[in-house]
């Protein structure tokens, strides 16, 4: 359709996908056949069915299975290079990625492995792609501040090429933000950007604990200020962009549908949203079928929708000579 022609050649960029989540249905199947006792799937029937989550505990259950199947540098290497490949075929040439270490070496991934993998993958996706990636390390919840700790003492430690933000993940019930604090403290001390996941799967007080608690520049998803006027106003006046992945918070059951998603209503407010698709296999999303969906469902204007793709440019952690350029 003409829409979706005009979507694709708009040049994007993505600042919401996981590592593990890119990993393409076939990676995926490999993976799982080279061992199959982590129960993931390895026939693609089975694999669609393990990717149609109930809720949110559900995917990330399944979530955490298929990041235990990643074990080496190659397969580090593999996956960089397959999102990077992804990323220009949707003309995207500009990405924030989100990697989890702990959970890599929680699986019995070496840290030298995690550097050497993501290393090699970011050369390559420049070289053979011509895509740019940077690094989130983000803390996975659920496994508490000792997790938090590890996180940014590796991420500063290592401060490997590329890393620009530090992050925040995995559930938020019963996984309060501000616990996370001094880890985020010290990160930003040492330059790294704040990006915490918050009002995914819970309402406007876990992003109010974002913003105050863990000075979050912008929010991982945040869909859940949308029913706090003061914090959509506060969101907007402040330029706090959020991270909003529409099919993902379809298909985690945040939101019956796109229709009924809150994108609306914090474009009406006046918030910076940008359009993203955190593990897109696993969601069945693209970065062009988010637009796209949006697109339809708003009944958005060539300008508007346009506008999205020029505010995920604002809201990257791009030096702003390479901003002016990509705008
Ligand atoms: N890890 C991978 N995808 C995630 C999501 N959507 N929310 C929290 N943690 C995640
Ligand atoms: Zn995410």
């Amino acid at each position: 359709t003409a829409l979706r022609a005009f979507v694709h050649a708009l040049p994007k960029v993505e600042l919401h996908v996981h590592l593990v989540g890119s990993a393409s249905l076939p990676t995926v199947l490999e993976l799982a056949r080279r061992r199959p006792s982590a129960g993931v799937p390895t026939e693609p029937a089975a694999l669609a069915g393990f990717f149609t989550f109930r809720d949110f505990p559900h995917f990330l259950r399944n979530y955490l299975a298929v990041t235990s199947l990643v074990r080496d540098a190659r397969d580090i290497h593999t996956l960089v290079t397959g999102l990077a490949a992804d990323l220009a075929a949707q003309n995207a040439r500009y990405a924030e990625v989100t990697v989890t270490p702990y959970n890599h070496v929680l699986d019995g991934m070496s840290t030298d492995d995690l550097l050497t993998g993501l290393a090699t993958g970011r050369a390559a996706a420049r070289a053979d792609h011509g895509v740019e990636l940077a690094w989130c390390f983000d803390i996975p919840g659920e496994k508490g501040v000792v997790a938090g700790r590890e996180t940014v003492v590796f991420a500063l430690r290592e401060r490997p090429e590329g890393l620009v933000s530090f992050g925040l993940g995995g559930p938020e019930v019963g996984v309060g933000r501000a616990q996370f604090a001094p880890f985020f403290t010290a990160a930003r001390e040492a330059g790294l950007h704040s990006v915490p996941h918050a009002g995914e799967t819970t309402g406007p007080a876990t992003v109010w604990s974002a913003v105050h608690d863990l000075g979050a520049e912008r929010i991982g998803h945040g869909i859940g200020a949308h029913t706090d006027p003061a914090l959509l106003e506060y969101l907007a006046v402040q330029r706090i962009p959020l991270e909003v992945c529409p099919t993902s918070n379809v298909r985690t059951g945040q939101c019956a549908s796109i229709a009924a998603h809150p994108v609306r209503r914090l474009l009406d407010h006046g918030v910076l949203v940008t359009l993203n698709t955190d593990d897109p296999p696993m969601f069945g999303a693209t970065l062009d079928g988010e637009y796209v969906a949006v697109a339809e469902t708003l009944s958005l204007t060539a300008a508007e929708i346009a506008l999205f793709a020029k505010n995920a440019v604002d809201a990257s952690f791009l030096p702003s000579a390479d901003k002016t350029v990509l705008r």
